[in-house]
């Protein structure tokens, strides 16, 4: 059967944790693809609220998951993971990728110092080492899940990354690693981590066409690092380009394509965003929308929604349908702005540009439409306030796109379906 993906079409946070739970419950397997514990879910159900970084949300129903090769996994966390989910009496049907690349502590230190040094030009990352990991994998300086379940070939990969690895500690005047423990730790993560690693893409590969599978994407396309507001962005592919490489599935395999938007824009740490609002609006949207990161617990900058994005979203991902988030959040206001262009240099444009510069100098376009009261907790389309509704046709009918799904509360129930 055709996969199903589900992607983030802002700067992340828009939601995808309680869409992916939403629509897991009518497939077999949900897989994550990229990113690491940078990533941040949280699913309300039955009034707990589970928060969790690297496991895919679809545990939460209690489905196959797996972490695909495209992942950065940090194994201390999902062990933790996995003892949380444990302990509120889940069940773990998981596989991780021997492919998926390990987070050392030298990332997550390094990832620290080198935010540092960048003082107010800092990028603002989650500081999960989340970067450097990366970096080494495409300097092939990585140490991959698999390694951790074999002594010597760990041994031998850390033989021939540490001395790198320790004249950088050096160079930033960072705590030198201690070797032997490091190797003694992680062969240890291994061996607890030993019945959940396998070959992914073999197993991926042979159930695809049987079974109902759910990729499920972390952060969002404008903090791709290809397509997004470079170098504000992650280190991986959110898109759904990177399904195929973070998991070894062919293209062909993916029918279906759920962008994943907020009924506004939020963004954490730096970078441009050309709808953010300073003043009143930007602190009643995050107030309401209780903008804080699950990740780091920074607050998040918000503004209005902006349809250059997410066009330019739309098209990279190639998205069928669009599950908006968070309509309740907008309640109560005398009126809402929509970005339909960006000004630039006197000029209209359409177009999301690529250099950070020119994005910087767009000034937002807006149309203003009434506002409405009334949109939160509604099940039925029916039942939104009509000022609701025409919002939400704006988005469709501009982006040429369905909307399928919005969601009107952080509950699972609290979830129209068109
Ligand atoms: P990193 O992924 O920790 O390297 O952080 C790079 C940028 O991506 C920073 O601006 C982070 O705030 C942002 N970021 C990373 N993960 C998420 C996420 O899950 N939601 C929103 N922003 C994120």
């Amino acid at each position: 059967m055709p996969g199903i993906a589900i992607v983030g079409l802002q700067w992340g946070d828009e939601g995808k944790g309680k869409i992916t739970d939403y629509f897991a419950a009518g497939v077999d397997c949900v897989v994550r693809y990229q990113g690491g514990n940078n990533a941040g879910h949280t699913v309300v159900i039955k009034d707990k609220k589970y928060k969790f970084h690297l496991m895919p949300s679809g545990v939460l129903q209690g489905k196959k998951v797996v972490i695909g090769n495209g992942v950065v996994v940090d194994p201390e966390v999902l062990l933790n993971e996995i003892d949380m989910l444990k302990g509120n009496g889940l069940e773990i049907d998981l596989m991780v990728s021997d492919r998926a690349n390990v987070i050392m502590p030298y990332h997550r230190m390094l990832d620290g110092a080198e935010e540092n040094l960048l003082g107010n030009k800092k990028i603002g990352t989650t500081k999960r080492g989340i970067g450097p990991c990366y970096s080494d994998k495409i300097a092939r300086h990585g140490i991959r899940m698999g390694d951790l379940l074999n002594e010597e070939e760990l041994k031998e990969k850390l033989e021939r990354v540490l001395p790198i690895k320790q004249k950088i500690m050096e160079l930033y005047r960072l705590e030198k690693i201690d070797e032997k423990k490091l190797f003694e730790t992680y062969l240890e993560y291994g061996r607890k981590l030993q019945k959940y690693i396998g070959d992914t893409i073999y197993y991926l590969n042979s159930i695809i066409d049987e079974k109902r599978v759910l990729f499920e994407g972390a952060q969002g396309t404008l903090l791709d690092i290809d397509y997004g507001t470079y170098p504000f962005v992650t280190s991986s592919n959110p898109v759904t380009g990177g399904i195929c490489t973070g998991t070894g599935v062919p293209p062909k395999k993916i029918e279906r394509v759920i962008g994943v938007a907020k009924a506004y824009t939020t963004r954490v740490g730096m970078g441009p965003m050309p709808t953010e609002e300073r003043g009143k609006i930007g602190e009643y949207l995050a107030e309401k929308g209780g903008e804080i990161g699950t990740t780091t617990g920074r607050k998040r900058r918000c503004g209005w929604i902006d349809m250059v994005a997410l066009k330019y979203a739309c098209m990279i991902n190639g998205v069928d349908e669009i599950a908006l988030t968070k309509l309740d959040v907008l309640d109560g206001l005398e009126e809402v702005k929509i970005c339909v262009a960006y000004e630039y240099e006197g000029k209209e444009i359409a177009r999301f540009p690529s250099s950070l510069l020119t994005l910087e100098k767009c000034k937002p376009v807006y149309e203003t439409m009434p506002g409405w009261d009334g949109a939160r907790g509604k099940k039925k389309y029916e039942e939104l306030p009509e000022n609701a509704k025409k919002y939400v046709e704006y988005i469709s009918d501009h982006l040429g796109v369905e909307i399928s799904v919005v969601s009107t509360g952080a509950k699972r129930e609290e979830t129209i379906v068109l």
